[in-house]
Parts: C-alpha cells; structure tokens; sequence
C-alpha cells in the first residue's frame, strides 16, 4: 500500500522511482561501493530495502543508526559481527544460507566461530560464498553513524572495506545517508589519510518528487484505498507538504483515517514537529547554535550578516570562523544549502516549523 507509513520493502507498494531502483542495481552489480544519498524521509530505506530484495545475489540490510543505538553510542567489531550472523542465520532459515549459526559458521569448506572472528574473518567467507552465488552486498542504512564504529573514527572498519575493495571482488558495499557531507566525510574517497582513499565508487541520489508526480503520488494513493479526494484538496496538501513522500504518506494515511483534509494536515505537522523536535535536540547536543541558526534562516534571514546578527543577539558573541563552520555543517548534514550567498532551509515543512 502506497501510504503505508513504514519503510516500504516491496516494488509494488513503492510510487515511481524505477530510475533510481534501475541505477541502484547497476551500481550494486558494477561497483564494489555504491552510495546512496538523499535528504530525510525521501525514501532511501525503502528503495535500499526493495532494491536489496531485487538484487540477484545475496543482499544484507544492516541499519548503522540502530547499531549505534544498541551499543549505547559505539560500535564494536563484536556488534558487527554478532548482528551479521544473526542476520545470515535468519537467510538460513530463509533456506540461503543454512551453515550459518550463531555459535559458528561453516561454508563452502571454511568454518569460522562469530564471537573469535574478526570483521575480516566475515568478509573473507562472505567473499567465498559470494564466488558461487553471485556478489554478495552489505548495505549499511544510515553509514555516518559508522564513524563511531571502533576507537578510531570508524577508520578500523574503512581498513576492512579497504581492503575488501582490493582483494574480495565477490563482496560489495552499498552506503545510503541523509547526511550527505559527513558520509562523504566518513569514507574520506578524498582524503589522503582515508583507508578507502582514491577507490571509484558510484552515486546515487533520490530527490523528492517534482510537483506533478507529489499529486499524481497522492491522487494513485487514495485510489487504492478507495477515497474521492478533490483536486483542489490534493494540490493544497502539496502546497503545504511539497514533495518529500515521508510527509505526502502522513498525510494520506491520515487523511484515509479521518477523512478531514483540515484534521489530516493538522495531524501529520504535528507529527513533523515531534520528530524534528528530536531531530534538533541532536543538533543541538553537538551546538547550542545550530537550532539559533536554523531558525534565522527559517524566518528568511539567508545572508551571512543577517544571520550573525541574530546568533549574536541570541546566544552571545561569535567568531566568523565558527559561524562558518557551524553553516557548513549545517550543509553537510542537510538541513540547509547555500545558493547565490543565501542560505535556505531544504525542507519546507522543516522550515515552516522551525519558523513556529
Ligand atoms: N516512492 C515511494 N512510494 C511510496 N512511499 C514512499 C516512497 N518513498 C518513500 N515512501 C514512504 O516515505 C516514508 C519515508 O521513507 P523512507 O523511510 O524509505 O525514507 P528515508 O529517506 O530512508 O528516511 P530517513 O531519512 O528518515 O531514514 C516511509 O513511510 C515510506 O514508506
Ligand atoms: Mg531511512
């Protein structure tokens, strides 16, 4: 169903999309790293998820934001590596993989027990499987989070890749993250000090949708559930929620729910502004300023100097270099971008609600 509010893991319940779902195969059948980018909410877990179950070898989802959850802020290699086989011991049951179990893996010859092996020691045997089955892919959700893996900046696990990248032609990576520069940052393919420095990797991003396909997203979705909505009902719901499908599927679900498009909008913003609530409590956690910022630029103030100005007047003095840094940050991690020397937020629902 189209305004299933979950991720979504199946093609016919997705709207639109086959040419990213078309790129993203190719990128995971051609390329030993593929990155998936796109802001929140655009639907990158979803084609991720489908995209891994069209995939003609094995294709493993790991989500690297709940990783991080459940090692309470890290990531170890014992994590990893646990949750791996976990995951590999469920495709067993699945019937793919049936040497898989929790206490030690055996495959193709080679028998390694999880809680004594290394990263590596996984990627050597998936490599294996993968010589007879296809390349098999890791897919890491949300891969910024994946700096915290280890001690050292994740830098311990971009080795592996690293080395996986060189030497293990069967086993592929696929990265999707809405903070699109700490990703970049993160696997540091320019940075000379990266482990994964100069490697060739493939792109893809998902943008929200054009106008015209958010009301035709809309119009398909409340005639699956049988609903009349008015044309008039529907292009004033893109009005106000444009065209990132998160909020486009809020709101039909709730619009099928309640049948009142007042209700419906009401209820999916106040949805929005729980999450991004949250979403800023996190920001504000690494700075105070980043929620001042955020709500200058909101209210239209989009030059440099204007936005100093209110920083300034609200949370005390600061220095260009700072404020500078702070911006493109907030730009790495995309919540604004920059275009002609003025700032705009991304997201306008993001921005109607920080305007409060
Ligand atoms: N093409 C689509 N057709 C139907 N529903 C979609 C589509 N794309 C996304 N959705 C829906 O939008 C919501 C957000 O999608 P999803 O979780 O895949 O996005 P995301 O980019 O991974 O978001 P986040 O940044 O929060 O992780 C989900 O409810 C999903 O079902
Ligand atoms: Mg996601």
């Amino acid at each position: 169903m189209l305004f299933d509010p979950r991720p979504k893991e199946k093609r016919e319940d997705m709207f639109d999309r086959d040419r990213e779902f078309e790129e993203l195969l190719r990128g995971m059948e051609e390329y030993p790293i593929t990155i998936l980018i796109g802001i929140r909410r655009v639907g990158k877990s979803s084609i991720l998820k489908v995209a891994l179950r069209e995939y003609d070898g094995i294709g493993v989802y790991l989500d690297a934001r709940r990783l991080y959850a459940a090692g309470g802020g890290t990531m170890s290699q014992s994590i990893l590596v646990e949750e791996l086989t976990r995951i590999l011991a469920g495709k067993g049951r699945m019937g793919f993989l049936a040497g898989v179990k929790l206490e030690r893996i055996s495959l193709g010859g080679i028998s390694i027990k999880p809680r004594e092996a290394t990263i590596i020691d996984v990627f050597e045997l998936l490599n294996g499987i993968g010589e007879r089955s296809g390349k098999v892919l890791l897919a890491f959700d949300e891969a910024q989070y994946l700096r915290f893996y280890g001690s050292r900046g994740g830098k311990d696990l971009l080795a592996g890749i690293a080395y996986a990248y060189d030497s293990l032609p069967n086993l592929g990576f696929v990265f999707t993250g809405s903070e699109v520069g700490l990703l970049h940052d993160f696997m540091g393919i320019d940075d000379y000090s990266s482990p994964l420095f100069g490697r060739v990797y493939d792109e893809v991003e998902v943008k929200p949708f054009t106008r015209e396909l958010s009301e035709e997203f809309l119009w398909r979705g409340f005639k699956e559930v049988g609903l009349s909505v008015s044309r008039g009902d529907i292009q004033r719901a893109v009005d106000e929620l444009d065209g990132i499908p998160g909020w486009l599927v809020e709101f039909g679900f709730n619009y099928w729910k309640k049948r009142n498009f007042q209700k419906a909008l009401e209820t999916t913003m106040a949805k929005a502004r729980t999450m991004i609530k949250e979403e800023l409590l996190e920001l504000e956690k690494r700075s105070p300023r980043y929620p001042l910022i955020l709500k200058a630029v909101a209210m239209g103030l989009s030059r440099w100097g204007v936005i100093r100005d209110y920083v300034e007047a609200k949370g005390g003095p600061i220095t260009n270099a700072r404020l500078a840094s702070l911006l493109k940050n907030l730009e790495k991690m995309g919540w604004i971008r920059k275009e002609n020397g003025e700032y705009r937020i991304i997201d306008p629902v993001v921005e109607r609600i920080l305007r409060g």
